[in-house]
């Protein structure tokens, strides 16, 4: 498949990485054509990753992920092009995190809203699923990495798509994979942040994961 990145961060890179080493082409998008994080991830990611902007990853990908910061999503998905993402599935990675008044963040968008549902009203014709945002970077892609069960949630609007990234989280070896609904359900996935900051502080590694126990 063909996989449209936007963010050049960690989250962007790593995803790019594991979906190039599943036999993915790769295009990462940045604000300008000519980000030097991106065209060295291109270097050494091999033939099948290339990066230019938000817009031309957009064109590229038949499913595009945002990989960008919560706040700044919909610039990203602006620079994007709603014409690039019409009928596509778009990955939403992000979290609504501020981080302008120093550790621990605040939330910019929760309760009755968040980051995935406002990609959803702002390109209607896009397939926004959640996913991912509840786990770091190297988890994403290989949950093996730590032992036991753990849980990655999605949720969206459109069958199909959940169906669509849902294969690609198996690809990526995740086995317990939890469908919470509709897209209403990303203020639950984006409002868990906080604990996961909390326990990132109590255990001093990200290298955990949120695991459901059910009777
Ligand atoms: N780090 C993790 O392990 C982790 C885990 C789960 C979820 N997340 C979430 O995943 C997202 C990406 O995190 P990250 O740490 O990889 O990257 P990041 O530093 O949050 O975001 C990097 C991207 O944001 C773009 N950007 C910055 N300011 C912008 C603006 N004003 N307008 C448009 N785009 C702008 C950058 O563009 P340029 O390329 O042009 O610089 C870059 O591509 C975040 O929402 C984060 O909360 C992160």
């Amino acid at each position: 498949m063909r996989i449209g990145i936007l963010g050049t961060g960690t989250v962007g890179q790593t995803l790019g990485t594991r979906l190039v080493q599943l036999g993915h082409d790769v295009k990462l998008g940045s604000r300008t054509g000519t980000n030097e994080k991106a065209a060295k991830w291109v270097t050494g990611a091999g033939e099948h990753a290339t990066h230019g902007t938000f817009a031309d990853a957009a064109v590229f990908g038949e499913m595009v992920f945002n990989c960008t910061g919560g706040m700044v999503s919909l610039a990203a998905l602006n620079d994007a092009g709603a014409e690039n993402l019409k009928n596509k599935v778009v990955v939403d990675v992000s979290n609504p995190l501020d981080f302008s008044r120093g550790f621990p963040p605040t939330l910019t968008v929760c309760n009755t809203d968040s980051v995935a549902e406002q990609i959803q009203r702002a390109f209607p014709d896009a397939k926004v699923v959640k996913a991912l945002n509840t786990m770091t970077a190297p988890l994403m892609v290989n949950p093996t990495a730590i032992p036991g069960d753990h849980d990655v949630f999605l949720c969206g609007n459109d069958a199909d798509a959940k169906a669509r990234v849902t294969e690609l989280l198996r690809s990526f070896g995740w086995r317990v994979i939890l469908d919470l609904g509709d897209i209403t359900a990303a203020r639950g996935m984006e409002m868990i942040l906080p604990i996961w900051l909390r326990l990132m502080g109590t255990f001093k590694t990200p290298m955990f994961n949120f695991h459901i126990a059910r009777g």
